[in-house]
């Protein structure tokens, strides 16, 4: 056990800093064992209370104010603060000398080396791992930064802002220093140095300044970042047209590493990008990874606003920057690809990850009111939930009305640390709405379960519609307020068209969908005029991250599947059918009973892949089947894994059944012709051929594997080629053994295709999946020091293969829980995330409960384990 329990911090003892930084002058002499940092702070008193900085890891040299060298007695140091008993009343300089060992960094926050590239990562607490520094989103500063290294070595040296002067210095060695004019938070600091290529570009803002785009890689690389330096300059346009927001440097600079804890970071000026989100070409990045690279270069761009600009008062407004900025990426995305098909996809992430944690003993709301490690609330709820809470907004106000919120929000907070309170306020003016019992969403957490009943009046022509609210109790947090939600309604007509609505009290018929605002326990509407009995369609666009239970009958699934106009509602028509049919044949495996027979999504199918007019990327969408973990969630008890893998597959066979001579022609149909291009209208309709093979290979006859097996050989892109493997890794025999032999000697040089490998391999359904992922973990291609390995091989393994790390015995749990202890050796935050793979132990059968709970008390008793997975395994415990 740890002999400390850490505390936890608490957003209502948050008191305004003692001191203010008003110039901050760094020089660093980089070298791998010893980076020395000299650190000159021009300071200011502003408040009461000791001037104590924030440090880790560091080796302190020398203390002086004013020039004047400190004496030991005069400060003290301990493992986490540098405090300094005595500061004169006035301005005054205090200069620390501090050396830090960036080659022994595993755990990859503050400064680190990434295959001999320098680079640092400040957020959230990462640079008091560079100097003594009051290590706080409010205390901003304007930073110069000068950079020693060797010349040959180290040709390359960047930091935030404008380059100002560089040159040789005696011994081999240069220097660049760097400025930076605007105020920033230190969690914006970055540094990046080493023997980097780099390619070019321009942008011209709105105003007509010219603006030098960089991406720096590793040497080899140049010819990959041609799709990420595209998406920039996307991403720059949009927001400039979208929200009115120009770049403010003249120089923007993008670094890929390698070695990188999470997908990348908005330092000012200088982003720094795990490389799997910059580098792509066609034969080694899929359509998803393509898709990801132009998402997340966009989010870490709009960041320069929403973030930067206006940054966080404190970590518990994480949001103010996070849920505002994956929103601002969202419509980004919507704007450039398919609208429909982007919101099912948000949708259906919203509920894999936020929903779960949401339910589950992790929960905390949009807006965290204490944590013991701010790492690990970098989560699916303040993300995610917090993008749901903004587009709520948008929702209600409408897009004029919100722009106006928004550009309101900027004229009044830039170059501030806000609140999620000076956001509210903002747009509540500018927009116009009045947002005060909306607030409640950023303060409770769970998922709000939204009731729903209709009933048609013929003789009056009326229909009622009533909904109500409840939201289970989660932790801390037994009572809840009701929540202020946005449900857009439409009805349609049983020639499947819209009718125009018109509520009690209004003059005449209007909009075909409407926004009904749900702000009591409890509320009733009543629409005029209806001709006929309607079939509601509610929550269209998901305009609520609610949980709807509309209790329609099976027909009126299939009705809105066929005939919904909003294309969101027709896909989870599809999943609730699709869902409903899992459901019942998951229970007659367990009860020996038989299941309810429904042919109606295999008829869906064969009439959209023979459809003339399809978007195939929604076609795609719309007949895939509810996961594997999905299923799980709706059960939410006494989860028997082995059975719903078993129903999963039994209805996939029958619909590849039911429908495989339309899913061979349209496997043919969709075949794309000439050089492979990422754009959406191409990946669309590659996507739905992958999932046409998917079906196909597990339809009668042995044509399915044929077709994989040629499709594997002929790819000329890694979307088609990874597809087709997946298919063969999960049957067994000489095929499959040859195909992974195969993609392994074609990519083993290159560590992102690699990940694939390992990830196809971890998430294979076959028996022995367990003992082949504990064989990888020695393969070359392998290492606990690299993150995205992790990710691919055990954290895939751990949440994206419920068959297997559900193991009957405990098997999985073991080994998981192994990895967590070695690795929060080397990197607490990438052990703490993995640990997350626990959460759901409530959701199971008493034994696997039982086997579940050992593991994470196993982890929780480890000596000398780390604040972040302690948090974890001691709020997953309880
Ligand atoms: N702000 C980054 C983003 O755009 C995430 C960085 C968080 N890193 C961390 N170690 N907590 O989403
Ligand atoms: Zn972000």
């Amino acid at each position: 056990m740890r002999t400390e329990e850490p505390r936890p911090i608490r957003l209502k003892d948050y008191t305004p800093p003692a001191f203010a930084i008003d110039e901050v002058n760094l020089d660093i002499e980089l070298d791998p064992k010893a980076t020395k940092v000299h650190s000159r702070l021009s300071m200011r008193r502003m408040g009461d209370g000791p001037l104590r900085l924030d440090g880790e890891k560091l080796k302190l040299l020398e203390v002086r104010i004013d020039g004047e060298k400190l004496g030991a007695n005069r400060y003290s140091v301990d493992g986490e603060h540098l405090t300094i008993f005595e500061v004169p009343e006035g301005d005054f300089t205090l200069e620390t000398v501090t050396s830090c060992a960036p080659v022994e960094n595993t755990a990859l926050t503050g400064l680190y080396l990434s295959s001999d590239i320098y680079c640092t990562q400040c957020e959230a607490e990462g640079f008091r791992r560079i100097t003594y520094y009051l290590d706080r989103p409010d205390v901003m500063s304007v930073f110069r930064t000068r950079i020693v290294a060797d010349e040959k070595k180290v040709p390359v040296l960047l930091s935030n802002g404008n380059p100002v002067a560089s040159g040789k210095l005696k011994g081999g060695k240069h220097f660049v220093e760097w400025h930076d004019p605007f105020r920033k938070p230190a969690y914006l600091f970055a540094l990046v140095a080493g023997d980097l290529a780099h390619v070019e570009d321009k942008f011209t803002t709105m105003s007509g300044r010219e603006v030098t785009l960089r991406i720096f890689v590793e040497k080899g690389n140049e010819d990959r970042c041609d799709y990420a330096m595209g998406a920039l300059k996307r991403a720059m346009k949009w927001d400039e047209e979208a929200f009115g927001r120009e770049y403010d440097l003249d120089i923007f600079m993008i670094v890929a590493v390698s070695a990188f804890n999470m997908g990348a970071m908005e330092n000012k000026g200088l982003n720094v990008f795990n490389d799997k989100y910059i580098l792509a070409l066609p034969d080694t990045a899929t359509d998803a990874d393509y898709a990801a690279i132009e998402a997340i270069i966009a989010h870490e761009y709009f960041h320069n606003w929403t973030g930067n600009r206006i940054t966080c008062r404190d970590w518990f407004q994480l949001c103010l920057k996070e849920g505002l900025t994956v929103f601002r990426d969202q419509e980004f995305t919507g704007d450039m690809r398919s609208r429909p098909v982007k919101r099912i996809s948000d949708v259906r992430l919203l509920r894999a990850h936020q929903f779960p944690e949401d339910g589950g003993p992790l929960a905390h709301p949009v807006r965290p009111d204490s944590y013991i490690e701010i790492n690990n609330f970098y989560t699916a709820t303040v993300y995610e939930k917090g993008a749901e809470l903004c587009r709520m907004i948008h929702t209600m106000v409408g897009p004029k009305r919100f722009r106006k919120g928004m550009d309101l929000y900027f004229e009044r907070h830039d170059g501030e640390a806000a609140t999620v309170e000076n956001f509210l306020d903002a747009l509540s003016d500018g927009a116009k709405i009045d947002l005060t019992q909306f607030k409640r969403w950023y303060s409770q957490s769970g998922t709000p379960e939204v009731l729903a009943s209709g009933r048609y009046d013929a003789a009056r022509k009326t229909y009622t519609l009533k909904m109500s609210q409840v939201c289970a109790p989660t932790p801390g947090q037994p009572m809840k307020e009701p929540y202020h939600i946005p449900v857009a309604v439409g009805l349609v007509g049983a020639n499947g068209r819209d009718m125009k609505l018109q509520l009690d009290g209004e003059e005449k018929p209007g909009a075909t969908t409407r926004v009904l605002h749900l702000t009591e326990r409890e509320g009733t509407w009543r629409f005029r005029n209806v001709t006929e009995k309607p079939v509601p369609s509610l929550l269209r666009g998901f305009t609520a991250p609610v949980k709807l239970n509309a209790h329609l009958k099976e027909r009126d699934l299939v009705f809105l599947m066929r005939h919904d106009s909003d294309s969101f509602n027709r896909w989870e028509a599809a999943q609730r059918y699709a869902t409903g049919l899992l459901l019942s044949m998951v229970e007659a495996r367990a009860s020996g009973g038989t299941a309810r027979k429904g042919t109606g999504f295999g008829e869906m199918i064969r009439d959209l892949l023979t459809a003339k007019k399809i978007d195939p990327d929604f076609v795609a969408q719309i007949i895939a089947l509810p996961s594997e973990q999905t299923l799980a969630q709706m059960i939410g008890r006494d989860v028997d894994v082995d059975a719903i893998h078993g129903a999963r597959e039994e209805l996939r066979a029958s619909i590849a059944a039911q429908t495989k001579d339309e899913l061979l022609s349209a496997y043919e149909r969709m075949k794309v012709d000439g050089p492979y291009r990422p754009e959406a209208e191409d990946a669309g309709r590659r996507a739905l051929r992958n999932v046409c093979l998917s079906y196909l290979a597990v339809a009668p006859g042995k044509d399915g594997a044929a077709l994989a097996a040629a499709q594997f050989r002929e790819a000329d892109n890694m979307t088609d080629s990874i597809a087709a493997l997946t298919v063969l890794a999960n049957i067994e025999g000489p095929e499959r053994i040859a195909a992974l032999d195969a993609f392994y000697k074609r990519w083993q040089k290159n560590h992102l295709v690699m990940d694939k490998w390992l990830a196809i391999q971890a998430t294979s359904a076959l028996p022995g999946t367990l003992d082949e992922v504990k064989r990888l973990t020695q393969h070359p291609a392998f290492t606990m020091k690299n993150p995205n390995k992790v990710r691919a091989l055990i954290t895939s393994f751990a949440s994206m293969n419920q068959l297997h790390f559900h193991d009957a015995k405990g098997a999985g749990y073991a080994f998981v829980a192994d990895k967590v202890l070695e690795l929060d050796k080397l990197n607490p935050q990438v052990a703490a995330r993995l640990t997350g793979a626990f959460r759901s132990w409530r959701q199971f059968g008493p034994k696997r409960r039982k086997l579940m709970v050992k593991e994470l008390k196993r982890i929780a008793g480890t000596e000398g384990l780390s604040r972040d997975v302690y948090e974890i395994a001691t709020k997953t415990l309880a």
